[in-house]
């Protein structure tokens, strides 16, 4: 009877597929709005950890439908083997998933050009090389091809031929393998082939469930910081993950959304390129990255790690309207004597504690830290406040009065239960 979103408050991979599955026990559909297989879910079925890029991380509840939003960008093959993957963990995806009509395709020609793009530029963004970006450009283009084009096959292949004879005409063979481009469009057919009877009116199922009161839950991919208007530009992916990309990449009213929960882990990690001004290059960024397990899920890289920057994250807060935050990965800490916690940036002297007023500044900011004691004591599979040593307790408290925004759901563990709510 409501709608709830769960939105990455920070530079993404804050977590977000176990939130997601953790609330799904009472949702009825999840939907997701922006981005695509640059995503990583990561969720455990029967203690096994799989990751998923752009099949909403409900589908793993058999209560759930799931819906592909129209904001999104849909990779035909990564999609496939998606759903490969969660048949083989006996989870039935048909009749359950809804890829909408007006969901983007990312084509082999994408890839190719995030990855060539990459490759010659001079200051590379640090992208997943899933063809995102030249995926969204050509929707703003208006040059891109719609899921609807896939129940058309004729129709797909005759824009698969534009696309092609484009590519040939902007880059030759030392730029972009067109063999392997070829080679790949075989397989891309079939696949485009084999999501077809997916591809359904997810405007529709959404309403329509709204008006018979069910549980929705809106799924958000990266991070707010990562947002192509209000994020760390140009550092930032192509969409809007943040609560403004709900109401188009959903064709959702803003106003319908009862609750945003923004989800935060209790320390900061970013991956590619970009300022981060908290970020820790000494052994104790190496310490988080260790005992974190801090490698992109979708990439294997690692991610840069980094103390609690509370000024970016009170940014998030105020642009996405969170009604709650869910704080994970609070057990990382458990061995730090000290915790730190960034509540302001220096610039030439002088102190801000608003992101927006320095945030085409963030490689000149120095962060000023406040420090607090560790707790140097378990905190791993907790599943109530009062069990939290006192200083975890503490250190939670602050960070909500920091943020201004109650801090309610906090994961101990990756498991399903090792989690509290307040
Ligand atoms: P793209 O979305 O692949 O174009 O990458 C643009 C930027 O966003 C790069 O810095 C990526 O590392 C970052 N990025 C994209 N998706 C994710 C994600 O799911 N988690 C964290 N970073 C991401």
């Amino acid at each position: 009877m409501s709608v709830v979103s769960v939105i990455g408050g920070q530079w993404g991979d804050e977590g977000k597929g176990k939130i997601v599955d953790y609330i799904c026990r009472d949702i009825d559909l999840v939907a997701r709005y922006q981005g695509g297989a640059n995503a990583g879910h990561t969720v455990y079925i029967n203690n096994k950890k799989i990751v998923l890029h752009q099949i909403p991380s409900g589908i793993i509840r058999e209560n759930c439908d799931c819906i592909l939003g129209n904001g999104m960008v849909v990779d035909p093959i990564g999609l496939v083997e998606e759903i490969k993957l969660l048949e083989s963990f006996n989870i039935n995806v048909e009749d359950r998933m809804y890829i909408s009509f007006n969901s983007h395709i990312v084509t082999p020609f994408h890839k190719m050009i995030d990855k060539f793009s990459e490759s010659k530029s001079k200051s590379k963004i640090g992208t997943t090389l899933k063809g995102i970006g030249p995926a969204y450009v050509d929707k703003y283009n208006r040059a891109g091809i719609l899921a609807f084009d896939l129940l058309d096959h004729s129709n797909l292949n005759l824009k698969l031929q534009s696309k092609l004879s484009d590519l040939t005409s902007q880059y030759d063979n030392y730029d972009i393998d067109l063999n392997e481009v070829n080679d790949s469009l075989d397989k891309f057919k079939k696949c485009c082939q084999k999501i077809s009877k997916y591809i359904k009116d997810g405007f529709n199922l959404l309403h329509e469930r709204h008006k018979k009161n069910s549980n929705i839950l809106i799924e958000g991919a990266q991070g707010t910081m990562l947002d192509i208007d209000h994020g760390t530009y140009p550092y930032v992916t192509s969409s809007s993950p943040t609560s403004g990309g709900i109401s188009t990449g959903l064709g959702f009213p803003g106003n319908q959304v009862d609750e945003n929960i923004g989800i935060f882990k209790a320390y900061t990690t970013r991956v590619g390129e970009g300022p981060f001004p908290t970020e820790l290059n000494d052994r104790f960024g190496e310490k988080l990255r260790r005992i974190g397990s801090e490698f992109g899920a979708t990439t294997g890289r690692p991610r840069r790690c980094g103390w609690f920057d509370a000024v970016a994250a009170r940014y998030s807060c105020k642009l996405n309207g969170f009604t709650k935050i869910a704080l994970t990965k609070l057990d990382i800490l458990d061995e730090f004597d000290e915790v730190l916690i960034c509540n302001s940036y220096k610039v030439k002297g002088k102190e801000y504690s608003n992101f927006s007023e320095v945030q085409y500044y963030l490689n000149e900011v120095e962060p000023v830290f406040q420090h607090f004691p560790g707790w140097n004591e378990s905190t791993y599979g907790k599943k109530s406040f009062e069990e939290l040593p006192e200083n975890a307790k503490k250190y939670i408290l602050l960070l909500s009065n920091v943020l201004e925004t109650p801090i309610k759901i906090i994961s101990t563990g990756p498991k399903r239960n090792q989690i509290i709510s307040i």
